[in-house]
C-alpha cells in the first residue's frame, strides 16, 4: 500500500455546511489522471488504488507495462489487492483465480475451462515518470504530452506533496486563474496580468508575470502554466533566484473528495548544486503554508455558479467555458439552475 495522503481539515474551520458539497457537475471530468508516479510501481509489486469512487489495482504485466484494473473479482467479490502478482497475473487471495494485465481470467484452479470472464479497468499512458490513467465515455482521443523537466539532469528530484480535500477538482484548477488571491493568499503586490489561451480542445495555456516579495526583496517573475485536460498543470515560474516547474495532478477521489499532488521541480543553481537541499527548505517553508492556507478554504466554501466578479477577474468565467468540455453535454446545461438554489445571497 502506498503511504496514505493526508486529508486537509482545519480544527477550527467552521462548521461545514452541507452545501458545500453540492455542485450542479459531475464529480469526475473526463480526462486522463496520474494515479502514481512510476516508481511507486516496481515490476513485481501489487498496488492497491481508490480514485473515481471506484476500488482499483495497479501492476505491470510480463512486458513491464503498467496495468490499472478494477480491484474485485468477478468470482466471488475480494479485492484482488490481497492477492499476488505471478509471472505477471494477478492471482485472488480467495479462490486462486488469476487475471493478466489485459484484465482477463487466465487460470482458475480445478476449472475443466477458465471461465470467460475479465475484470474492467482503465487505458493506460505512462511518460515522465507518472502513470495516467483515462476515464472517459469512449477511448481517449488526446494524450497528455511528455514534461522534460523531469527527465533532465538540470532539475532536482521533485518535492512531493499529496493531500485530499474535501472539494471537486474544477475548484482546484480555478485556483490559478483567481487572479485575485494572488495578491491576498500569496502575497503577491497585484493581481498577476494573464491571459488564459485555449486551442478549442483539451489543451490551454496562460502566460504571465508576478511580482512576489521573498525574505524582503520584491522579485519579478514570469509564468507560463499549460493545462492537459482536468487532471494535468504544469506551471513554470522563472525569476532571478529561482526557476521551478509545478506538476499539479487533481484527480477525483470519490463524489466528495478530490486529491491533489504537487511535484515541485526546482532548477539546480548551475555554479552551486550543492545548494539545492536549502533551496528545497525555503520553498516549503514559503510555499507550504500558503498551499495548507487555500485547501482549508476550499474545505468549506460552496461552489458560486455565478459568482460576483470584479471587471479584472476575467480568469473564472473563461475556464470554466473552456472546462465545460469534460462533461456530459446535458450535465452543464441545468448547472445554472441547481447552484442558483443552494445560494442563499443569489
Ligand atoms: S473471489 Fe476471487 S477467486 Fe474466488
Ligand atoms: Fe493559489
Amino acid at each position: 500500500m502506498l503511504a496514505r495522503p493526508r486529508v486537509i481539515r482545519d480544527s477550527k474551520a467552521p462548521v461545514r455546511d452541507p452545501r458545500a458539497d453540492e455542485y450542479p457537475m459531475p464529480f469526475v471530468p473526463f480526462g486522463w489522471y496520474a494515479v502514481l508516479r512510476s516508481k511507486e510501481l516496481p515490476v513485481g509489486k501489487l498496488v492497491s488504488l481508490y480514485y473515481f469512487g471506484r476500488a482499483l489495482i495497479a501492476f505491470r504485466g510480463p512486458d513491464g507495462n503498467a496495468a490499472v484494473r478494477d480491484a474485485y473479482c468477478p468470482h466471488y467479490g475480494a479485492h484482488l489487492g490481497g492477492g499476488k502478482l505471478v509471472g505477471g497475473a494477478v492471482e485472488c487471495p480467495f479462490h486462486g483465480w488469476r487475471f493478466d494485465a489485459q484484465g482477463a481470467c487466465v487460470h482458475a484452479p480445478f476449472a475443466e475451462r477458465v471461465p470467460k470472464v475479465a475484470i474492467g479497468g482503465l487505458p493506460v499512458l505512462e511518460h515522465s515518470g507518472l502513470v495516467f490513467v483515462y476515464v472517459g465515455p469512449d477511448e481517449p482521443s488526446w494524450e497528455p504530452g511528455p514534461i522534460p523537466e523531469t527527465t533532465s539532469p538540470q532539475f532536482a528530484e521533485p518535492i512531493d506533496d499529496r493531500v485530499r480535500v474535501r472539494v471537486h477538482i474544477q475548484e482546484m484548477r480555478e485556483n490559478i486563474v483567481d487572479e485575485s488571491h494572488f495578491h491576498y493568499i500569496h502575497r503577491q503586490a497585484e493581481p498577476p496580468a494573464q491571459n488564459l489561451q485555449t486551442d478549442g480542445g483539451p489543451f490551454a495555456e496562460i502566460k504571465g508575470r508576478i511580482r512576489r516579495r521573498v525574505l524582503g526583496r520584491d522579485l519579478d517573475n514570469t509564468f507560463d502554466c499549460s493545462m492537459s485536460g482536468p487532471g494535468v498543470m504544469v506551471v513554470r515560474t522563472h525569476g532571478p533566484a529561482l526557476s521551478v516547474t509545478a506538476i499539479a495532478l487533481t484527480t477525483p477521489v470519490d463524489d466528495t473528495t478530490s486529491e491533489i499532488r504537487m511535484l515541485y521541480l526546482l532548477r539546480k543553481p548551475a555554479k552551486a548544486p550543492f545548494l539545492v537541499p536549502f533551496y528545497k527548505l525555503v520553498f516549503k517553508r514559503l510555499a507550504f503554508p500558503e498551499v495548507r492556507h487555500e485547501m482549508r478554504i476550499w474545505d468549506s466554501k460552496i461552489h458560486q455558479a455565478r459568482p460576483v466578479m470584479l471587471p479584472h477577474e476575467q480568469g473564472i468565467k473563461a475556464l470554466r467555458r473552456w472546462y465545460k468540455q469534460f462533461y456530459p453535454a446535458e450535465s452543464t446545461a441545468s448547472s445554472d439552475r441547481t447552484t442558483r438554489s443552494a445560494s442563499p445571497e443569489s
